[in-house]
């Protein structure tokens, strides 16, 4: 494919290094140029319009489109542009957006501390809770656990929790102190004859066990996305969650909780803190927040752990951390107006009310030949592909047999996304029962295709 030098393509080529992109590829293959968006869809620079089936980074919650958040911005960009936190200075949009988040969070959590990433607000979590434990006269306990296939960002700390190799391959990390512990996916991990509830206490017992070998003296905290995102899709198996807290509660663990994608009304409530019984001394948000129009995310702490901060500046002075951006006004204005949306149009109730839809599309394709496992809560869902059914084989990662199926998808004018052998659904949460039709029409009929392609006839 060769790309006229003055097109976006060749220029696009020619100037940028995308993240998250085959580098040496994209020399040749060139870029997808979103041109506009409407409601669910996206128009490329062709012209031509899709279904964004992953609400473009399982963010963008309200769509691509949304009138009031533009003119929330605006507004506000047009009283206070910008303004910063450092030295007591604050602003209404900051004040307000703090004052609705712990209007609607886990209890417990009473002050926010804003940034402007999922990456930054994992990071300056992972420093809270070292903070925390200097203030407590406790140095030793700095070590942190996350998970095999947990995806928490890509700053140094918060690619350190995130338990993906290729976020550690040739950058040097994870950095030390990080520690991962078993994904909790019991269709990967299960063992033969093993029941669910005991593959759970399998793997909360070597958590068990890593904690004891480690001293939990030293260990510091516990790091969970409710259900894992980037990393495949992997819901916590039964139990799960209850077990661990009881053991970290046992050692003086905090638990920070990532609902970066769980947020805002994903798992059909309002956090999936409360779809899964979670009491966390952290939370981080972002993503949702504001419905991806601008970015800013947030840590949100206990009081204890407020607490020992304020403790902290009685004997060092100021808190010396912030962003230039930590609740930057027109980013503030926006969330504040999403949480607003949410709330007059009840879009937790509309995602209760077509998830149902979604939910059965997609364990219906759990007798498609090439899927292994169809998993899934309220509006989002992963499929893991697999070459053999009985036996869980996987495909040769060479064949790209998800990325073939995506394309398949983009094809018919859906847009997922492939993970390894997962193809991951996380579309807009105001997708209606009529585009949910057309998604799962479009993903059945790309899995059809590929299996055409890549499964030995019977
Ligand atoms: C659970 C989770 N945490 C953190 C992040 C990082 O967020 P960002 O890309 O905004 O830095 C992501 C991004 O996908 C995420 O899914």
């Amino acid at each position: 494919m060769t790309h006229l030098p003055n097109s976006l393509a060749g220029r696009d080529i020619a100037s940028m290094v995308h993240p998250y992109t085959n580098l040496d590829r994209h020399q040749t293959v060139g870029p997808f140029v979103a041109a506009s968006g409407d409601g669910c869809y996206i128009t490329d620079d062709n012209g031509v319009k899709y279904l964004e089936g992953m609400a473009g980074l399982w963010s963008a919650s309200l769509g691509f489109s949304e009138p009031r958040l533009a003119e929330a911005a605006a507004r506000q960009m047009a009283t206070l542009p910008f303004y910063h936190s450092f030295n007591h200075r604050s602003h209404e949009p900051m004040i307000a957006l703090a004052e609705k988040l712990m209007s609607i969070a886990p209890p417990g959590l009473t002050r926010a501390l804003f940034a402007n990433s999922g990456s930054e607000a994992n990071d300056q979590a992972i420093k809270l809770v070292w903070y925390y434990n200097q203030g407590l006269g406790r140095p030793e306990k700095r070590k942190i656990i996350s998970r095999i296939r947990a995806y928490h960002g890509v700053t140094v700390a918060s690619a350190s929790l995130t338990g993906l190799p290729p976020n550690h391959t040739d950058f040097n990390l994870p950095l030390p102190g990080f520690l991962h512990t078993d994904c909790p996916s019991f269709y990967l991990n299960g063992q033969p004859g093993e029941s669910e509830t005991d593959f759970t206490d399998r793997i909360v017992g070597n958590l068990e066990a890593m904690i004891e070998a480690e001293g939990p003296e030293t260990i510091a905290a516990f790091w969970a996305e409710p259900i894992m995102g980037a990393g495949g899709v992997y819901l916590p198996p039964e139990g799960y969650f209850a077990k661990v807290q009881a053991l970290l509660k046992k050692h003086d663990i905090l638990f920070v909780v990532d609902e970066v994608i769980t947020g805002f009304g994903r798992t059909g409530n309002m956090f999936a803190c409360e779809t899964y019984d979670l009491a966390p001394d952290m939370m981080v948000v972002a993503k949702a927040l504001s419905a991806s129009f601008l970015p800013i995310s947030a840590t949100l702490i206990s009081g204890p752990i407020h607490e020992v901060l304020i403790s902290q500046s009685r004997k060092l002075g100021a808190f010396a951390h912030g962003f230039t951006y930590s609740g930057h006004p027109a980013s503030a204005a926006v969330a504040l107006e999403t949480l607003k949306i949410y709330e007059e149009r009840d879009t937790v109730g509309h995602v209760r009310a077509v998830s149902p839809l979604f939910q059965r599309r997609l364990k219906a394709l759990a007798a498609h030949p090439l899927v292994g496992e169809a998993r899934g809560v309220a509006l989002i869902g992963g499929l893991e592909l697999v070459k053999d059914k009985p036996t869980k084989t996987l495909f040769e990662p060479s064949q790209g047999v998800a990325l073939a199926v995506v394309a398949a998808c983009l094809g018919r004018g859906v847009i997922l996304r492939a993970i390894r052998d997962i193809v991951a659904v996380c579309p807009p949460l105001i997708i209606t029962e009529a585009q949910i039709t057309v998604l799962f029409d479009a993903l059945e009929a790309a899995l059809d295709e590929v299996a055409a392609k890549v499964l030995a006839p019977a």
